[in-house]
């Protein structure tokens, strides 16, 4: 029976095509469908240590281990949007997207992390990009956590410290009370499989802990509990006051099998359940808690290693009653997909303990798939597609926002394979919006060039390139921004249309390069 229930399925799914866009069919967004661009403060704003700002777990790792950074650089500048947020509002405005999203930076809020000290200069920066996207009919969309935890609470263990649920709440309080009459979208954390995984479990994203196995998951119970309890405090505090909504976004990859095998198509239902399963089946699933998947081989494993119990940490009855529900709308994060698979190459493999083990999966690109300047990101818009489809299945159709998607190049204005991806991504939206999926809207990453993480300023995400060198950081616009402009414009993805006054751009590109 089981094994009948899994050829089908896998039958259904193994003749994987890349989903690539035709030619000639413009297609309808929804009459209310909403368009955005994301940022997060540490890869644009820079006064990294202006007007009584904290130093975050980003500023001390970049000025204390550079060679974490692909290009040794760091956010202390970057697009300087402390200093031109009016820039960015104008490029917002020429784009004429419904929302912007960007990301409050903790440190500038509260200096020590801790909210007995409110930083009054970084409430005013605040202030003033909200007005000043307010008064353009821009809708601001706030993320509250982003990655730049304060560094003084980082030194009590950061996001494994159980006691970050109440610094976090106390954040959020802040957050609410100085905003929250003009901030009607907000999202509690950003990328938890980034936060735990990469930067407590492994040593890919600050603070670089790489405790690998174990960090991880207590980080990943602190951050869910963290996002309920400020859940909790909008919907009971502040919703009927300021009748906004929030939710969470959370990173996604889609994993196929990579074979027929029952061992290649369970390598990738165990792998979407420990790359988002573990962080959304929690909030949005009936039964709520870990998913089955995570609880039954981290808790196999670590037997097996001689842990006296699971490295999962259990959430009691009422951590999952808690948590459950907790959320408005789901936003998800999604760029790329990976073919999974089980067999003897995994011995040795990955550390013992760790993420990738307890996973227990082996991760390939398919050679088809076009590579963009990201070495992990490929396009393969039909993962998109499959897996809107599957947060439909599992948590019964939420409201969804893409919170992040995008391409990144070497650089330069004539960004077609950046317009190729978006275009196709989208097409795969609709084609799951068509067939019932809630989704409300999409948001690019990013609206300009920034500071790419480990990657610092190698890859370019922005649909404005920016001139790092220039002191007023140019933004340009790219192709892509022309495209995406008339996309808003229009409500209608137009796979042939070519933006006329991109000749300025092109003769423009000439003398840049
Ligand atoms: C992180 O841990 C892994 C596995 O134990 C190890 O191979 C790697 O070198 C560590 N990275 C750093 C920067 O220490
Ligand atoms: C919030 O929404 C409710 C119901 O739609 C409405 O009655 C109330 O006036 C709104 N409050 C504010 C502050 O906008």
């Amino acid at each position: 029976m089981a094994f009948a229930f899994y050829t089908s399925v896998c039958l259904a799914l193994f003749v994987f095509e890349n989903g690539a866009l035709g030619k000639g069919k413009i297609r309808k967004f929804p009459e209310n469908f909403e368009f955005g661009a994301s940022t997060a403060a540490y890869q644009i704003e820079g006064g990294w240590d202006e007007d009584g700002k904290g130093l975050s777990i980003w500023d001390i790792a970049t000025h204390t281990e550079p060679s974490y950074i692909q290009d040794g650089k760091t956010g202390d500048v970057a697009t300087d949007s402390y200093h031109l947020y009016k820039r960015d509002v104008e490029i917002i405005k020429e784009l004429k997207l419904d929302f912007y999203r960007f990301s409050v930076s903790w440190p500038r809020i509260l200096p020590n992390g801790f909210a007995n000290k409110i930083n009054q200069p970084g409430i005013d920066y605040y202030n003033n990009l909200i007005n000043e996207l307010i008064s353009n009919n821009i809708k601001p969309f706030v993320t509250i956590y982003h990655w730049d935890l304060p560094q003084n609470l980082q030194n009590l263990g950061g996001w494994t410290n159980p006691a970050i649920i109440d610094w976090f709440g106390d954040y959020a309080k802040v957050l609410f009370e100085k905003f929250g009459d003009r901030v009607k979208h907000w999202i509690t954390i950003n990328g938890a499989k980034h936060i735990c995984f990469e930067g407590y479990g492994s040593d890919l994203k600050a603070p670089f802990l790489n405790m690998t196995g174990i960090a991880e998951y207590m980080c990943t119970k602190n951050v869910l509990l963290s996002h309920a309890k400020v859940y909790h405090l909008y919907d009971e505090h502040y919703r009927s006051l300021q009748n906004g909504s929030i939710g969470i976004s959370v990173y996604c990859t889609w994993f196929e099998p990579a074979s027929e095998t029952l061992d290649d198509y369970l390598a990738a239902e165990d792998s979407k359940m420990f790359d988002w399963g573990q962080y959304m089946h929690p909030i949005f699933s009936k039964l709520g808690d870990f998913p089955k998947e995570v609880k039954r081989n981290v808790a196999l494993k670590s037997a097996e290693q001689g842990y006296p119990r699971s490295r999962l940490p259990e959430l009691s009855d009422d951590e999952v009653t808690h948590i459950q529900g907790s959320a408005d709308f789901l936003g998800i994060n999604t760029y790329t997909s990976r073919l999974a698979y089980r067999d003897a190459s995994l011995d040795g493999l990955y550390a013992v303990p760790s993420f990738g083990d307890d996973v227990g999966a082996v991760f390939v690109k398919d050679p088809s798939w076009t590579l963009s300047q990201s070495n992990w990101l490929a396009e393969v818009p039909r993962g998109l597609y499959k897996l809107l489809k599957e947060v439909k299945r599992l948590y019964d159709n939420p409201s969804v926002y893409i919170t992040g998607n995008g391409w990144s190049t070497a650089g330069g204005l004539l960004d077609d394979d950046r317009v190729n991806y978006i275009r196709s991504y989208l097409n795969a939206l609709l084609d799951a919006v068509n067939e019932g999926s809630n989704v409300k809207g999409y948001s690019v990453w990013s609206l300009m060039d920034n500071f790419e993480w480990t990657h610092g300023y190698t890859e370019k995400f922005g649909l404005y390139e920016v001139d790092f060198t220039s002191p007023v950081k140019t933004r340009t616009p790219r192709k892509s921004a022309f495209i995406y402009k008339e996309m808003i414009r229009t409500k209608t993805l137009d796979p042939d249309y070519e933006p006329e006054n991109f000749v300025e751009v092109e003769e423009k590109k000439i003398k840049i390069d």
